[in-house]
């Protein structure tokens, strides 16, 4: 059983997006708690994190330097958010892209966090000054944005609320570092922040070429859970082979 030193991560949301924070926090010695409003979603991160990290291992691209087993010794689920954020460091909030539902989450998570933990949203474009405002702890509030699937693509948009104190900025920045995430420090709130802009751009001119051309771009969910797999994998190799060439 590995001992976490490191502390206590919590994830508020165990959907595609927590499973991966969940797989990374463990992957830098960090002991995780999953909290979902819905338990069998628990049930299934615990699972699919299992499957996923096994695959991993027989793969040679297991981050970190704990076995798979120490690793999932590190993950568990808590049916209690009370519970689960009691000595946390740090909470990552993944709940579905709804600003009433994750406004209604910060204001549960600031009436019972301490001064101490930071509060993290995965979204990716609600500006935190509506997401955090009015709450008490704002100065430990920030929007840590990943790229899906994070644990393959390293980037992660760190946005402030104007109030956000710098601590906390760096703190997230030091914890990302930890974890083998590339943060990178967005200074201001901006719609759409700096990465989907400059992703959607490339996005919709590539629809253009698909239209211009005709093509038919398969969208039937056996595809699409294929290519899932199919991206999945190249990503992984690409990782790999990322840690293998020497910067010049
Ligand atoms: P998802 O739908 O896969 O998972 C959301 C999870 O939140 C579900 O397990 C659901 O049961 C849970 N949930 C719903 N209400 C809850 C509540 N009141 N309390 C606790 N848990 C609750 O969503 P996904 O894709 O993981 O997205 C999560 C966040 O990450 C969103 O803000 C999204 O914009 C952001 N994000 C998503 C990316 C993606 O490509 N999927 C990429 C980057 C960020």
């Amino acid at each position: 059983m590995a001992s976490s030193a490191a502390g206590c991560v919590v994830i508020v949301g165990s959907g595609v997006i927590g499973r991966s924070w969940a797989m990374l926090f463990a992957s830098g010695g960090f002991q995780v708690k999953l909290y979902d409003i819905e338990q069998q979603q628990i049930r299934n991160a615990l699972e699919n994190i299992r499957k996923e990290m096994k695959l991993l291992e027989q793969a040679g691209s297991l981050k970190g330097s704990l076995s798979v087993e120490e690793q999932l010794s590190l993950i568990s689920g808590c049916p209690n958010i009370q519970e689960a954020v009691e000595g946390a460091m740090h909470i990552q909030e993944c709940v579905p892209e709804d600003l009433e539902l994750k406004k209604k989450i910060f204001a549960q998570l600031d009436s019972i966090i301490d001064d101490r933990v930071i509060l993290s949203s995965s979204t990716s474009c609600l500006m935190p000054s509506k997401l955090f405002a009015g709450l008490v702890h704002v100065k430990q509030c920030i929007v840590a944005h990943p790229v899906n699937p994070p644990y393959y693509i390293p980037l992660v948009e760190l946005v402030p609320h104007p109030e956000t104190a710098p601590t906390t900025v760096d703190r997230t920045h030091a914890l990302m570092k930890k974890i083998g995430q590339c943060p990178m420090r967005v200074q201001k709130e901006v719609a759409g922040f700096v990465l989907n802009r400059l992703q959607y751009a490339i996005i919709s001119e590539a629809w253009r070429l698909v239209e211009d051309m005709c093509m038919k771009v398969p969208d039937d969910p056996e595809h699409l859970a294929a290519r899932r797999q199919w991206r999945d994998e190249c990503l992984m190799r690409l990782a790999k082979l990322k840690s293998q060439v020497q910067p010049q």
